[in-house]
């Protein structure tokens, strides 16, 4: 069990997803100016976002119905093969990472390549990573909901410590070419993120399309396609959709641990007044 995570440049990954050679090829990857880039830490919103944003790219590009491409697009997932054959795919690319702002590859910035960032309040992004590994062959069985709170906590978790990537991405806030969106923001209202999300992308839909998109975007529609997509990970990835689930899973001690740790990170930061810290979470 030990050996299906390891540690790269001190932060934790999946070997079998992401093992070293993957990571070390990242810093090569050629990203492109036109390339729709989602970013997120893990359990954030990523399947979702993705959803979207390739349904939005498919009506742009669209000659007809065109299936769904399978999968998450997460480029420390590919590795050179992959890669190499992704430099000649057309343009726009659906692209996507976890990786901390820091480790995204250089060409992402010198391309000033939009990139989508989702978060989500971090109980309910801890409850949902907790399930996640607990459902996850590939990552290692949670010995208990005490030991995963804790090693979220001091970030000894997959892609590293939430605060960390808050704190990064805040200094990212002014970027043009970033668009933070939270997952509560997003499941209040769908149809208004979608419309924001193709005008940074700078594709133009029209009400229908938007509409559209809705449909096949909620968290019922997308679930019912997830075995296409997501094959055996379609439970997990899909598992909830909710925003509060945190309070089935929280002790009093463990939430009041949370709300010091957001306090002391992200209190009087932009980021976490996005988040609405105050509103979701207490
Ligand atoms: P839960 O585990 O709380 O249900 P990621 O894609 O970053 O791994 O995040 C997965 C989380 O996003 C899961 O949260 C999942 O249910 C939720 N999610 C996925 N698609 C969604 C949708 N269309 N609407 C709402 N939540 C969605």
């Amino acid at each position: 069990d030990e050996d299906k995570l390891y540690r790269y440049k001190g932060v934790l990954y999946p070997r079998l997803m992401c093992p070293e050679e993957h990571l070390k090829v990242l810093g090569t990857f050629q990203a492109r100016e036109d390339d729709v880039m989602t970013v997120a830490y893990p359990k954030c919103g990523f399947n979702w976002m993705v959803g979207v944003v390739k349904r939005i790219t498919d009506i742009i590009e669209s000659t007809g119905v065109k299936p769904e491409s399978k999968g998450a697009p997460l480029i420390e997932f590919m590795g050179p093969d992959i890669l190499k054959d992704l430099a000649q795919d057309p343009s726009p690319r659906v692209l996507g990472t976890h990786m901390h702002p820091d480790n995204i590859p250089a060409s992402f910035y010198a391309k000033k390549t939009k990139m989508l960032v989702i978060f989500r309040n971090p109980k309910d992004t801890l409850v949902s990573y907790y399930h996640f590994y607990n459902n996850n062959v590939v990552l290692p069985t949670v010995q208990s909901w005490e030991s995963f709170f804790s090693d979220f906590m001091s970030g000894e978790v997959c892609w590293g410590s939430y605060f960390d990537h808050a704190l990064a991405w805040e200094k990212m806030m002014d970027d043009p070419n970033v668009m933070i969106v939270t997952y509560e923001d997003i499941k209040q209202d769908l149809i208004q993120g979608i419309r924001q999300i193709s005008a940074f992308f700078g594709f133009s839909l029209t009400e229908a399309q938007v509409q559209h998109v809705a449909g096949e975007s909620s968290f019922s529609a997308m679930k019912a396609r997830a075995t296409n997509t997501h094959g055996v990970m379609a439970g997990v990835v899909f598992r909830k959709g909710e925003v509060g689930d945190w309070r089935n899973h929280f002790t009093p001690e463990q939430s009041k641990e949370m709300d010091e740790a957001f306090n002391k990170h992200l209190a009087g930061t932009r980021l976490g007044a996005k988040l609405r810290y105050q509103l979701h979470c207490q």
